[in-house]
């Protein structure tokens, strides 16, 4: 998936809910700001970093990071936690790959925190806002933003909770998406969730009204419904970001298409509620290359998965490992025609919970013949796997790649 160039999100409706969510984010940088006199304040320079840094996974839950009261007692632990850059959390193993979203914290914006700790946590006055950082980049306004009409109930004690959302879309003709972004209002509520572009010749759930959310009854209509070959337009986990295409390039949204958002809602022991917006970026022109993300086959647990070799030359421009099995962590390598194998990624256990998606800052080429191999890479000692609230899910994830635009999507990877 692609996503955050350093944690922000696509701005929905106004700056306010900016802070939310997981991210989205345009290339273009604010320029310096000089450095500031007087005393460091929460107000004035520390909560616009914890708004845009951390309140994606920390505007509530069991550590809210949102207001003055909230922050004060935790100040010590937040400064700990980002100078060992535990927070914000990134698993990649730093030898391995450059990556476009990683969630680094600045130099400055590190002082910052650490200057209102050392000065007293003051508080400073509300809306004063002084310190605009200079790697805080310009959040990307999105051109269409759609959202159920209704929220959608979930029952307490649910199990494999999926739900259908079709959303029609206004194209006559074929549009370019840079960025996409899911965000459920209640993310706590929400396993994972995938939204599809349907093209106007899938025959798929075309049983189904448009806007009104559906739930498959038994196994068999779920698997009916899950088994889909349409085009992935974005994945929300908890702690990915939004879909974010490279400059020059874009997926493709054919003319009469709609949207599919499907929904996996976590066990939850209350009855709840959600209610999922979907933000669209439109590129301005035609892109040079057309973005394809493609699912990782189901994987055994435990077991090194290879995907079908490329029929094209390609560039590999984001992994999102998601992964379930506790204490394990994943290699994931090129694999060359000729066999050798380049390393491209290595993800550290997942001990938080959280899916993070890995966008190369160079996208990485790939050769005709080629495949991506994941290698699960249990930690010294670990127990064997668990599986999580979907056993069928302990492995498994997307990667997204970048082809000429003729080719089509048949014509990606070789058939089995
Ligand atoms: C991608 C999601 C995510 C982001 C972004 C994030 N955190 Fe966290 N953070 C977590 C999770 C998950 C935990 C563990 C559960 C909890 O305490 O909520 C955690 C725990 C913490 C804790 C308590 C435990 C510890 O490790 O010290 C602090 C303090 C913290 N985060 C600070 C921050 C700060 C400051 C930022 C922004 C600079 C930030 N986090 C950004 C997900 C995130």
């Amino acid at each position: 998936m692609g996503v955050r160039r350093n944690g922000v999100s696509l701005a929905f409706r106004s700056a306010l809910l900016l802070a939310c969510a997981g991210a989205i984010v345009a290339s273009a940088q604010r320029s310096k700001t000089q450095a500031h006199s007087g005393a460091v304040t929460f107000h004035g320079d520390v909560a616009p970093i914890l708004e845009r840094r951390c309140q994606g996974c920390h505007a509530d839950g069991s550590t809210p990071l949102a207001t003055y009261n909230e922050v004060k007692p935790k100040a010590e632990a937040i400064v700990e936690a980002i100078k060992s850059r535990r927070m914000p959390p990134w698993f990649a193993d730093p030898k391995v790959g450059e990556f476009a979203n990683e969630p680094r914290l600045s130099a400055d914006e590190i002082r910052v925190i650490e200057s209102w700790l050392a000065g007293g946590t003051l508080a400073g006055k509300a809306g004063m806002l002084r310190h605009v950082l200079a790697s805080t980049p310009e959040p990307l306004s999105p051109d269409l933003v759609l959202t159920a009409s209704k929220p959608l109930a979930i029952e307490a004690n649910n199990a494999l909770d999926y739900r259908y959302l079709i959303l029609s879309l206004p194209f006559t003709f074929d549009r370019w998406i840079r960025a996409a972004e899911i965000r459920p209002s209640n993310r706590r509520a929400v396993h994972h969730a995938v939204l599809y572009v349907r093209d106007p010749r899938s025959k798929w759930l075309r049983e189904q009204a448009a806007g009104e959310p559906y739930a498959p009854r038994d196994a068999e209509a779920l698997a009916r419904a899950r088994a889909v070959t349409d085009e992935v337009l974005a994945v929300y986990a908890p702690g990915a970001d939004g879909m974010l295409c490279p400059d020059g390039m874009a997926k493709r949204v054919p003319a009469g298409s709609d949207l599919v958002l499907q929904i996996h809602y976590a066990r939850s022991a209350e009855a709840t509620a959600d209610q999922p917006e979907v933000g669209l970026a439109i590129a301005p022109e035609t892109p040079k290359k057309r973005v394809v993300t493609l699912p990782f086959a189901k994987g055994a647990a435990g077991r090194p998965l290879t995907t079908r070799p490329l029929l094209v030359d390609a560039l590999l421009v984001s992994l999102f490992p998601r992964t379930y099995l506790p204490g394990v962590g994943a290699d994931f390598d090129i694999v060359e025609p000729g066999g050798i194998s380049e390393p491209v990624l290595k993800v550290a256990p997942n001990t938080i919970g959280l899916q993070l998606n890995y966008a190369f800052k160079s996208p990485r080429p790939m050769y005709k013949g080629g495949a991506l191999r994941w290698t699960p890479r249990p930690a010294a000692g670990a127990a064997a796997s668990e599986p999580g609230d979907d056993s069928d899910e302990s492995m498994t994830g997307y990667y997204d790649i970048a082809v000429d635009l003729n080719v089509s999507t048949q014509r990606i990877l070789a058939q089995q």
